[in-house]
């Protein structure tokens, strides 16, 4: 998506080789415009998958995945995250590190609102070590659902995330992809 890489070059911080940060369009500040274009190119590329539900991970995967379930015209869940004492059995749960926080949480998604019916389209906002997306899958697989696909707005190409989700056999689509941040430039794959 050319508009969205012209604007992660415009309003993108390198923080250092490995962070980009997006306040301006992800992660503090959302521009409903540009938000609700990456939702209609997601439903595009995953209109024939037959989705049922879109799942994201609170927070900031929740505007773009709710503009491509508003595409798809299909409810979006998302999962919270919080930190649980004790196993609630109506819960589905994991455990999962943070890369940029340097915490851990735990992300849950109720049962009661995914079932063994269901095909998943899973959307977030960036990847990088795929430890949000590990946690998630596993969910979806426990919940008996389908994952029919994972769309991912800014995959960053030279950490391993992206990769292990194509290597696992799923279908990922990511809407840019960040080869490099060397010397604060920010370099795409294509
Ligand atoms: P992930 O690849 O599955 O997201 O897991 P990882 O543990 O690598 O990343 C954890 C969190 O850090 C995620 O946000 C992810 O979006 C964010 N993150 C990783 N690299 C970058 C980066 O270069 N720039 C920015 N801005 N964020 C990055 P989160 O914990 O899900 O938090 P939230 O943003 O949804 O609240
Ligand atoms: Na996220
Ligand atoms: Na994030």
């Amino acid at each position: 998506m050319d508009k969205l890489k012209q604007r992660i070059v415009e309003e993108g911080v390198v923080v250092s080789n490995q962070v980009l940060k997006l306040d301006g369009l992800l992660n503090h500040q959302v521009d409903p415009q540009l938000t609700m274009e990456m939702g209609k190119e997601f439903a595009k590329r995953f209109r024939d998958a037959g989705v049922t539900r879109v799942v994201t991970v609170e927070s900031s995967g929740i505007s773009v995945a709710f503009a491509t379930a508003y595409e798809l015209g299909v409810p979006l869940l998302f999962a919270r995250r919080k930190k649980t004492l004790l196993a609630e059995p109506d819960m589905l749960c994991e455990r999962v590190p943070s890369f940029t926080k340097g915490i851990v949480t735990d992300i849950l998604i109720s049962r009661e609102f995914i079932s063994a019916d269901d095909k998943i389209l899973f959307i977030d906002d960036i990847i990088a070590n795929g430890d949000a997306a590990r946690g998630l899958i596993k969910i979806i697989e426990r919940s008996g659902a389908e994952l029919v696909g994972v769309g991912i707005v800014v995959e960053k190409s030279f950490q391993p995330g992206g990769k292990a989700i194509r290597d696992q056999g799923i279908r990922l689509e990511t809407l840019a992809q960040i080869e490099s941040l060397e010397g604060g430039k920010i370099t795409f794959a294509d």
